[in-house]
């Protein structure tokens, strides 16, 4: 006899972006992200005004996914959501709602680390029967994490480098911000890329031990610079935006991979996936496919939907917990800073 379907919703809200998903089994039914623009004309997030826009988005966004799902809210077996890491006022809104949601219906709750659900969101099977087998190597790509995740098994994973300072989507956003576009820049510095030369300039990179990574120094690079080059010449940002973002762009892929194939090769692993907000960027993942082909590696990169924060990695997550039981009670709370390997 087939098994029971397993039907969770998602809750995310550990930054800027209300989400809420159903999932049937690893089948994502809807995946409903609210983004905040209120942010733009700050420069950044400013936490306080992301919680009060969560509060406002949370019920909507769980309807909306509810609706979209074709599902009714009795069928829904468990609750899965982000306990952390995040910005705690975020947080709070989401797991208030799912403690809530999980005491009227009397279902699971489930605690999910959202860097868990970064990796996991490669086991999304909608329109993709490719997914990693075990162990492989996920590098997690976002705007507060740069880490190279050895993944075991579903709930199995270990940090083996990460960021000491800027995380890769900082040092995308923070250049953007330089170059005076609005906040995240990160994409926009892709969408100029795309048309400059990834040669044209040259910036610091890094040297530093292990699979480990910095940022800070080209962050600092990149602004001496321009400072330069706008004394000489004060139309130098305008003249050459698509070149200075393309240069910027290539060089955060080359600090990147260099990492990932030092790991790839001393630990013999060649299934190869990348993770987070700046795994949607198109540099990173052409190099993933380069280098996919050059080393004989088994690529693996979310859909674009599944990159940036979403329920849906939530969801997937929720899945594989539910099915060893691993579930939370009404005493759990948000964790700003919650470590990798728990919940
Ligand atoms: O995973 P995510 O949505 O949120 C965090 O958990 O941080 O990642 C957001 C980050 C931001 O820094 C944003 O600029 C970056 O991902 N990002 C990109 C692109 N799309 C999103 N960076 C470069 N190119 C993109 N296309
Ligand atoms: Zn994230």
């Amino acid at each position: 006899m087939k098994e029971k379907s397993i039907i969770i919703l998602g809750i995310e809200s550990s930054c800027d972006d209300t989400s809420a998903a159903i999932i049937k089994d690893t089948t994502i039914l809807s995946n409903v992200v609210a983004g905040q623009e209120i942010h733009k004309q700050y420069g950044g997030v400013v936490p306080e005004l992301a919680s009060r826009a969560h509060q406002q988005n949370i019920i909507p966004v769980v309807d909306a996914a509810i609706k979209k799902a074709g599902i009714k809210t009795d069928e829904i077996d468990a609750v899965a959501f982000t306990k952390g890491p995040g910005l705690l006022g975020s947080l709070v809104v989401g797991t208030s709602f799912a403690k809530a949601f999980a005491l009227a219906k009397n279902i699971p709750l489930i605690d999910v680390n959202h860097m868990y659900g970064h990796v996991l969101a490669h086991f999304i099977t909608n329109n993709n029967i490719h997914t990693p087998s075990f162990p492989f190597l996920c590098l997690t790509i976002s705007g507060g994490h740069t880490q190279i995740v050895l993944v075991k098994s579903h709930l199995e994973m270990e940090i083996i480098g990460s960021t000491i300072d800027d995380a890769a989507g900082e040092a995308f956003d923070k250049t953007a911000k330089l170059l005076g576009f609005p906040y995240p820049g990160g994409p926009l510095i892709d969408k100029h890329a795309k048309e400059g030369n990834p040669f044209a300039f040259e910036f610091a990179k890094p040297q530093i031990q292990g699979y480990n990574y910095s940022f800070s120094g080209l962050k600092t690079s990149i602004l001496y610079f321009l400072q330069q080059k706008m004394k000489e010449n004060p139309d130098f940002v305008k003249e050459n935006l698509n070149d200075i973002c393309a240069s910027v762009q290539n060089t955060i892929i080359e600090i990147l991979f260099k990492k990932l194939l030092k790991a790839s090769k001393e630990l013999k692993i060649n299934q190869i996936a990348i993770a987070g907000g700046v795994s949607a960027n198109s540099g990173v993942r052409q190099k993933l496919k380069e280098h996919g082909e050059k080393q004989n590696w088994s690529t693996y990169i979310p859909e674009f939907q599944y990159c940036t924060d979403n329920a849906g990695m939530i969801a997937i997550t929720g899945h594989y917990m539910y099915k060893l039981g691993l579930f939370t009670d009404q005493s759990v709370s948000a964790g700003a800073r919650i470590p990798f390997q728990s919940r």
